[in-house]
C-alpha cells in the first residue's frame, strides 16, 4: 500500500493523532505495517473503519468484534486477545467464525496486532 493510502486510511479512522505522536520512528513504522496487515487480513470482517462492519459480515451468525469500541475492547484481557488472534475464536470460547492466524503471523506480529488494536480502540488514554 502506498504511503498516501495509509495516511488516508489513518485519517479516515480518526487516528491521525495516534500516528502524529509516535513513541519512536520504529514504533511508528511497526504500527503502519500492522495497520497494513489488518487491512489485508482483518478488514473484510472487522471493517475498514475497524467497526465490525466488514463486507464479509452479511450472513455471519456471530458479528465480528467492533475494534473501535473502547468499552468492549477494554474488557478483553490482552492475553485473551492474543490467543483469539493466534488460535482463533473457539480457543477462547468465542465463535469459530473468528479464524486462527498462527500459520500466517509470527508471535511478534500477533503482539504488534494486540498493541495496534489497543490504539484503534483508544483503550489506553
Ligand atoms: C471471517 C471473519 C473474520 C476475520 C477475517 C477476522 N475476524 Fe476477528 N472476529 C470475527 C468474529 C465473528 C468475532 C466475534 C467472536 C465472538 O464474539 O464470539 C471476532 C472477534 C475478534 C476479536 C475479539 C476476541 C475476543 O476474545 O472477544 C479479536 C481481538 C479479533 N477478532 C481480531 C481479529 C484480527 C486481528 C483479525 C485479522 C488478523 C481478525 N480478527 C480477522 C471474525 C473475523
Amino acid at each position: 500500500m502506498t504511503r498516501l493510502a495509509l495516511l488516508g486510511c489513518a485519517a479516515a479512522l480518526g487516528m491521525a493523532s495516534a500516528f502524529a505522536a509516535p513513541a519512536s520512528a520504529a514504533d511508528d513504522a511497526k504500527m503502519k505495517a500492522t495497520a497494513h496487515l489488518y487491512d489485508t487480513y482483518c478488514s473484510q470482517c472487522h471493517g475498514v473503519q475497524r467497526n465490525g462492519k466488514g463486507v464479509n459480515t452479511v450472513g455471519l451468525s456471530v458479528q465480528p468484534r467492533d475494534h473501535s469500541d473502547t468499552k468492549g475492547m477494554t474488557s478483553i484481557p490482552l492475553d485473551e486477545m492474543a490467543k483469539a488472534i493466534r488460535d482463533g475464536g473457539a480457543s477462547v470460547n468465542k465463535s469459530a467464525l473468528m479464524p486462527p492466524w498462527n500459520s500466517i503471523f509470527t508471535d511478534e506480529q500477533i503482539a504488534d496486532m494486540v498493541a495496534y488494536l489497543r490504539k484503534v480502540c483508544r483503550c489506553d488514554p
